[in-house]
């Protein structure tokens, strides 16, 4: 049985992937502040060999990677705003403590490394963008995570397989819910004002994948042979879910089944880009499962059960890590 430890294994991705990878017979170890609370695992956790530890992925002992074949780096502050809360801190977690992260698995002997980035690495681009395309990262949390890809990438050898996944923005239910991202906080902003938010000015491009597409992603990234793999970078996301902001928001509503009303927020947003997400389906035969129907329905459906509340205030995480700050906690 392969040990995977999962670090921010207590986020958005982290507590849908502990489900995803324990369903698929691996042993779960959770590196994590647990800054959105450790609760949000009850519900995923079925297999009391699931071992959480309570540890800053900057300081922890290595001998905590004894034993571990395979590492998922999810820990970070995980989107633009949060990164510009305290640049030093982002870099402080998304570059250094993820390189951090990379130098002590690669002493401590695990196989594979798996870094997950973004498809914010692309910035703004007038053309299709692919792996091979020069990136433009305009913000803190995009350059942390550029720079942690290249230095990261540098330790892979035949014995350290380095694997880069850009996840583009996800969408979709996990129980530690975050209405930051686009279509979630569309499908929230509805159900509360009968208007859907659209930061402006809605003509920018951005390319969408579920939840449960990014762990599939995650889990053939585990598994494939390490030469197709080793130092390589993948888009993770598909060609047919690039789409612009406003007609995304009008697809929102059209599944919801109700009339399109909209308000504008933000400042116009610099970042668009589309993306070709060829390489992962070719290299992995990466499909994804589900479409922006199926996330939205799936919101919506956990927002009118009770499943989830939209007031909760840690789905925003800038507004969470700043409410954290102001309590003393150290981020
Ligand atoms: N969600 C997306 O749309 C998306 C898109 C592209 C890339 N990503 C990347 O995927 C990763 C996970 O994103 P997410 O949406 O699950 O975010 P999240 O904020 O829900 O989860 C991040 C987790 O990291 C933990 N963490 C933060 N700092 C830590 C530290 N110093 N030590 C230990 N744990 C720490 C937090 O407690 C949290 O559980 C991030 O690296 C993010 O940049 C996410």
């Amino acid at each position: 049985m392969k040990t995977v430890l999962i670090t921010g294994g207590g986020g958005y991705i982290g507590c849908r992937l502990v489900e995803y990878l324990q369903e698929r017979g691996y042993k779960i170890k959770v590196l994590d502040r647990f800054f959105f609370g450790k609760e949000r695992l009850d519900s995923v956790i079925k297999d009391s060999q699931v071992e959480l530890m309570e540890e800053d992925l900057r300081l922890f002992d290595p001998e905590l990677l004894k034993d571990v074949d395979i590492i998922v780096d999810l820990a970070a502050l995980s989107n633009d705003p949060t990164g510009e809360l305290d640049p030093v801190k982002t870099w402080s977690i998304n570059y250094l403590g993820r390189f951090r992260v990379a130098i002590l698995s690669k002493l401590m002997g695990v196989k594979r490394y798996i870094l997950p980035s973004s498809c914010s690495v692309y910035g703004f681009q007038e053309k299709i963008v692919s792996e091979t395309s020069p990136v433009n990262p305009l913000t803190t949390y995009a350059k942390a995570n550029y720079k942690a890809e290249m230095d990261i990438k540098k330790l892979a050898d035949e014995n350290f397989c380095v694997v880069i996944l850009r996840f583009a923005t996800v969408y979709g239910y996990s129980p530690r819910m975050r209405f930051d991202l686009a279509i979630n906080g569309m499908v929230k902003g509805f159900y509360e004002k009968g208007k859907i938010p659209i930061l402006r000015d809605g003509t920018q491009y951005r390319p969408f994948v579920h939840v449960w597409d990014v762990c599939q992603a995650v889990h053939l990234a585990i598994e494939a042979q390490r030469d197709k793999v080793n130092g390589e970078v993948f888009n993770v996301g598909s060609n047919d879910q690039n789409v612009q902001v406003f007609e995304l928001a009008k697809r929102v509503a059209q599944t919801m089944g109700v009339e399109f009303d909209y308000e504008w927020y933000g400042l116009p947003d610099h970042r668009s880009y589309r993306v070709d997400f060829t390489k992962i389906k070719e290299v992995l035969g990466f499909e994804p499962k589900y479409t922006i129907e199926d996330g939205v329905r799936e919101i919506y459906q956990a927002i009118k059960s009770g499943k989830l509340d939209p007031k909760d205030k840690s789905t925003i995480t800038v507004e969470w890590y700043k409410g954290l700050i102001e309590k003393g906690v150290m981020v």
